[in-house]
Order: structure tokens, then sequence, then C-alpha cells
């Protein structure tokens, strides 16, 4: 289903057409991140959630289960939450147009002057019901396909799912989650989170505790990047010192910089071992390998969502097409997870969407004191550039990107979109053709 002659076309970015084709056979038939299951704790609690032109109810029914359905009234379409998307709480669905109302389970339970309907109509509940879709859920997120035909999460996530449950997820919390809107298409911000190497370029401030050139694995229709931590960049001028950098990365692990014996090349290992030793955090140390002590994973979900887990903490980077279905317009959920400690209240955090570049990502992204380079610097870095490439993509200069082997997890992404929606392959059909590539380790 691949060919050596795949190009990445730059309208891909902002065509209309495309955007449509993306939304029937790519958005609609993968699977996706939803809430948090602490948003859906108690029987009525839900979740509304804007992914793309759709607005879907999460909610926590009768039965205990969580359930999925479309915030549409089969009435006359109304809408039947009007609230901003965020947790709420409800006994039934009313919609506030003509009264209809639903129960949790999405059936039809009143309607006003029901007589005055063909009873058949109202009765039959594939036409008169909220409209559901399939939720799994899975590392303490609910998980969420609007197709029919998409296979199970388990087979979905393929070899991710182990490698992920290393990092026990489910214990994370959210600690802080923004949403940016950005002027460009969904995959021109998912492009610059989907390789390393830019950071010799634009982030050369990491080149003093990380190593730039990433090691990629291509895992099914997923993908991973290494970010070593704890060791200068081979492009970086001063191999021995321990920078300030690096000081901090010992500090973190509880090892005291004046008194560490070692250069620059052994910190990694020192903080590795370290970790190691440590027991009883609420760290998912013992069940991580080497490389996960110090360095961050940085797992792609296909289609459209980024787990970058360092062992303390984790982002998800979740990339949404815009509701006005502008090809160029897009959000962009960065959302910080960490696990606390038995008895820490949860922060009370407050999700907003904020237009980008409107405001410094470093003060936006906050966790009381807690402040982390790659949140602060990096990523502002990061978002900073989108808007720029978008345009330039758009000029009829630009005939199409000329990507490196180091950029390959773009091509690959690129490829599978395309296989879907030139109907080359269904989503099952990548699942069981796309390799897995091996890595010693297994992380
Ligand atoms: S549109 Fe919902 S009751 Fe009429
Ligand atoms: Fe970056």
């Amino acid at each position: 289903m691949n060919n050596g002659s795949f190009k990445v076309r730059p309208e891909w970015y902002s065509s209309p057409e495309r955007a449509e084709q993306e939304w029937d056979h790519v958005w609609s038939a993968t699977w996706h991140m939803g809430p948090r299951v602490e948003e859906l704790t108690d029987v009525g609690d839900t979740f509304l959630h804007t992914f793309g032109r759709e607005s879907l109810i999460f909610v926590r029914d009768n039965d205990n289960e969580v359930r999925g359905y479309f915030n549409v009234c089969r009435h006359r379409g109304n809408r039947l939450l009007l609230a901003e998307d965020g947790p709420g709480f409800v006994r039934e669905f009313r919609c506030a147009f003509h009264g209809w109302c639903y129960g949790l389970d999405g059936g039809l339970e009143r309607v006003p002057y029901a007589d005055r309907f063909d009873a058949e109509t109202l009765a039959d509940r594939s036409r008169s019901g909220l409209r559901e879709f399939r939720t799994e859920t899975w590392a303490g997120w609910v998980w969420f396909t609007l197709g029919d035909a998409t296979p199970d999460l388990t087979t979905y996530l393929g070899p991710l799912k182990d490698r992920l449950e290393r990092y026990r997820m489910d214990r994370a919390r959210i600690v802080d989650y923004k949403t940016f809107e950005f002027g460009c298409n969904w995959k021109t911000c998912f492009d610059s989170f989907h390789e390393s190497y830019h950071f010799q370029s634009l982030h050369r401030e990491v080149l003093a505790w990380g190593n730039e050139d990433a090691p990629i694995t291509l895992l099914n229709i997923h993908s991973k990047m290494i970010n070593e931590y704890g060791r200068p960049s081979r492009l970086y001028e001063d191999q021995v010192s321990i920078n300030t950098m690096l000081a901090a990365v010992l500090a973190g692990a509880g090892i005291d910089p004046a008194d560490f014996p070692g250069t620059a090349a052994d910190v990694r290992d020192a903080v590795r071992d370290a970790k190691r030793a440590m027991t009883g955090t609420v760290f998912p140390y013992e069940t991580l390998n080497d490389s996960q002590l110090t360095d961050a994973h940085h797992y792609t979900l296909f289609p459209a969502l980024h787990f970058n887990l360092f062992p303390e903490f984790y982002v998800a980077m979740r990339y949404r097409p815009h509701p006005s279905g502008d090809p160029e317009r897009m959000y962009f959920d960065f959302i910080l997870c960490v696990p606390l400690a038995e008895g820490v209240t949860p922060p009370d955090y407050s999700h907003r969407v904020v237009r980008g570049g409107a405001e410094p990502v470093g003060e936006i992204l906050t966790w009381g004191d807690w402040k982390h380079p790659v949140v602060e610097q990096v990523l502002a870095q990061d978002v900073g550039l989108v808007e720029f490439v978008q345009k330039g993509m758009k000029s009829r200069s630009f005939e199409e990107p000329i990507l490196s082997v180091d950029e390959r997890r773009i091509s690959h992404h690129h490829r599978m979109i395309d296989d879907l929606i030139c109907g080359r392959a269904s989503v099952a059909d990548l699942i069981s053709t796309m390799p897995v590539e091996q890595t010693g380790d297994q992380g």
C-alpha cells in the first residue's frame, strides 16, 4: 500500500477538500483521547468535549458505566448541553428548545404533546434516542471513536499498550491544561512536535544537557522518539563542566552537584543509578527501564496525540481540527500530568483557550512554583513558529517539504493518512501491515 515515491503535499495543510476527507476517513475512523476518568466519578457526571465540528458528551450512567453521546437532540438538532467544554452534572438531558428529555442511558423519556408525533418513531430508540459513540477506558483516560468499524482500543494501541503501562499513567493527575488556538492546520503544529531535527537550531540551549540526535522507532501505526537528557549533545562545546542545567538534573535526583566527582559525561548514568536506588516514591521508577529513568520518551498515538513522558511527569499534546471547519485553524491542547503523593489534593487547574501568541507560554502553564525548561522555553519556541510555517507552505514558491531520515515519523504519519483518504487501506489494514521496529529494551 506504500510506495517509495510518496510525497507530502503542501496543499494538504490548507485544502478544505482535504480537511473534509480527513474528517471522514481519519478523524471519524480512529481512537482519540477524551477526558480523565476522575472527571466522571459519580452517576450523572458529564464532560463536554469539542471535537472538530462535533460536541461530544461523556457521562457516567446509572449502571456506573461511562458512555458517549453526540450532543445533539434528535428532535430538531439543538445541542443538549450548552455549556463550555469541561465537567458538569445532569440528572437527565433536557433540550432547551422544545423540552424533549433523555435519560442517562440515552433513551428518550419525555416528549411534550407526545401524542402529536408518530408513536412508532418515538418508541424506536434507534431513531429517537441519543446517538452513541464507542468509549473505552485506559491509562486513566476515557478514549473514544466515532467509527463503528474501528478495531477495539487494545488492538489499536498494539505495541504501545505495554510500553505506556510501565509509566502507570492512571496514577498521574492533571495539574494544568490549556488549549492554544493557532492559525495553522493541525498537521503544521503536529509535525513540529514530531521530530528532533530542529533541536540543534531552535532549541540550542537544550544541547547543554540533552542529545538532540534522537533515536526514532516506528511502532505499527504509532511511533516513538527518545530525547536523552543528562549529558551534553556532541554539538555542545563543553563536554566536561557540570553546567547549570546538568547541575539541576543532578539536584533533581538528590545528588549535590557541588560534591559530584564526575564530569558532564557521567551525569546521566549517575542520575539513572540514583533513581534506580529509590523506592517508595510516587514516581514509577521501579517499572521503568534505564533510559526511561533519565530520558523523555515521546510517543505518537495515531493520528493526533503525543505523550511526552518524563519519569516524574508527562505532557499530553492533543491536536484537534477547529470547530469552524477552517483547515487553517486548530486547537492544541497541552495537558500536564503528575503523580501526586498520598494525601496531596489535586490542584484546581482552570482550563481555558488561549489565542496562540497572545500570552507567553511559560506564564500560562504553571503548577505552583513548578517550572520545567521543556515547558517554559522549548514549547514557546515551537509554538512561536507554527503560523509562520503555515504561511510559508502556502506560497506558490513552496513545492514540497524535503525530509531527512530524522523526519521519517512525518512521512510515516502522512502516508497513513493518505492511505486512509485514498481508500488504499482501512485502519484495520494499517494495523495488520505496518511494521513494528525492534529496539533493544522494548521501552
Ligand atoms: S430540538 Fe430538542 S426538543 Fe426540539
Ligand atoms: Fe521543539
